[in-house]
């Protein structure tokens, strides 16, 4: 508050200043902040979303903005899970503390759906039983959303938000004057697909990105005790960024370029109306000056143990194999590893088979596999993951199974290659419904 006084004050006298410094170091034209925080994923091996999205929330907190104002989505299964050795406790950084403590749930477990989110978003109040982002032409509006990612998706638990649908809802709220200005943060893998030649750059709207279109995020932080990884590598480097930048001073841009250059694993991203970026960071996640911290990052903590997100489970068991203490665990442990390796062996046939029936061609089943085409046909593509979300769970299990999700690039491929949808659609339900797909 003090700082804000003598800003005001300097800026009051120095006449000759830039009119938008002015502007920018000021609450906009009585507008309000608002946030909308998402974690879409649950099970315990996922720990880490939700440890991301509370430890958000107490940064926006810490710097002043009222919880009428901010909105959380998580499943809320973890503080709990009878997995986590630590009850009623988060950390998102190895000596952190429980960003779990004081969090507000406004929609918890199977609320955390895309219908719910786009409602909130929009700020459908009749449509929600709970909060919604009741925002005007004056407001910011800051929504950082964390859960597992595909080409043109994003996870929400067992369902999926499609990009287009993501973006009818921003065109909505910008024609019906819902903000001034609005910032995604977005962790998933691939996420720069959500935003990708779709997001229109003069509406006012900047999302910056874990991943570029075609490759993984990553998490990292593995914990010995819990047995899981703690955080994101992008997520935790722009909250350790806010934990320690004076927000006021700091752009939206500076801490782009710094997460872009310390999440290292991927290829962070921005999108949108990039002048934004000139705007503090303050003007989204809150003008007052924390009265406290959520991480410490000191040098060692660089996330050097980072693992693609899809590896997660996986990797986790791996490195729980190394800290039993007997030896029915280890058996245990092993008999989890070796179920995975299955489950990922029968994603490969059950995409490799989709493939050639749809094409009946081997070697566009070979350039289907290999290639990497950007999203164009958008209907084809949600048309035909939609029915593989339908129809193959037993195999797939879309969007829970992240290592089905690095699969789905193929469906993009076959749809841009001109594979009719309609054949794409009936391999589909030949391989997963009739139930094709041969497993040793
Ligand atoms: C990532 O950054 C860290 C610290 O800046 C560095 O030590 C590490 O070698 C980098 N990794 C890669 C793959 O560039
Ligand atoms: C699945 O296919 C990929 C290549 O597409 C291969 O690297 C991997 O080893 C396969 N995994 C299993 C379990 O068959």
């Amino acid at each position: 508050m003090e700082r804000l006084f003598v800003l005001c004050c300097v800026f009051g006298l120095s006449l000759s200043l830039p009119s938008n410094v002015f502007e920018f170091e000021q609450p906009q034209n009585g507008g309000n902040h608002w946030a909308l925080l998402v974690a879409g994923s649950n099970g315990y091996f996922n720990y880490r979303h939700q440890a991301d999205v509370c430890h958000a929330y107490q940064i926006l907190h810490a710097h002043g903005i009222p919880d009428e104002r901010i909105v959380v989505m998580m499943y809320d299964d973890i503080a709990e899970n009878s997995e986590n050795p630590v009850k009623g406790n988060l950390i998102n950084h190895p000596d952190g503390p429980n960003v779990y403590e004081g969090i507000i749930k406004d929609y918890t477990g199977k609320e955390v759906n895309p219908e719910t989110f786009l409602s909130v978003l929009k700020g459908e109040k009749d449509k929600v039983n709970g909060k919604v982002i009741d925002s005007g032409p004056n407001d910011h509006v800051f929504v950082n959303f964390v859960d597992h990612g595909a080409p043109g998706i994003l996870g929400f638990g067992s369902k999926t938000l499609k990009a287009k649908k993501l973006m009818d809802a921003i065109m909505f709220m910008h024609d019906n004057k819902k903000y001034d200005k609005l910032v995604f943060y977005v962790e998933a893998c691939e996420s720069g697909s959500m935003f990708e030649d779709l997001l229109p750059k003069d509406i006012n709207v900047y999302a910056t990105t874990a991943s570029n279109s075609h490759e993984s995020s990553y998490a990292c932080y593995f914990d010995k005790t819990r047995k899981t990884y703690l955080g994101d590598v992008y997520s935790v480097k722009w909250m350790e960024d806010s934990d320690k930048e004076d927000l006021t001073q700091e752009t939206l841009q500076k801490q782009f370029s710094i997460t872009k250059e310390e999440t290292n694993s991927s290829h962070v991203q921005e999108f949108g109306d990039l002048s934004i970026g000139q705007m503090t960071v303050a003007e989204f996640q809150g003008l007052q000056t924390a009265k406290r911290h959520f991480s410490e990052p000191t040098v060692k903590d660089y996330c050097a143990d980072k693992v693609k997100s899809e590896d997660v489970p996986l990797e986790s068991l791996r490195r729980s194999l190394n800290l039993v203490s007997s030896k029915e665990e280890a058996v245990n442990i092993q008999q989890q590893i070796e179920q995975i390796l299955k489950e990922r062996e029968v994603v490969n046939k059950t995409m490799k088979q989709i493939i050639a029936m749809a094409t009946d061609d081997h070697v566009l089943t070979t350039n289907v596999m290999e290639t990497r085409h950007k999203i164009s046909a958008w209907d084809c593509y949600e048309e035909v993951v939609e029915t593989a979300d339908q129809l193959c769970d037993e195999y797939l299990n879309i969007p829970e199974n992240d290592y089905a999700l690095r699969k789905l690039y193929m469906f993009v491929n076959m749809c841009e290659m001109h594979v009719p949808r309609e054949a794409i659609n009936a391999a589909i339900e030949e391989v997963c419904n009739v139930g094709k797909v041969n497993i040793q």
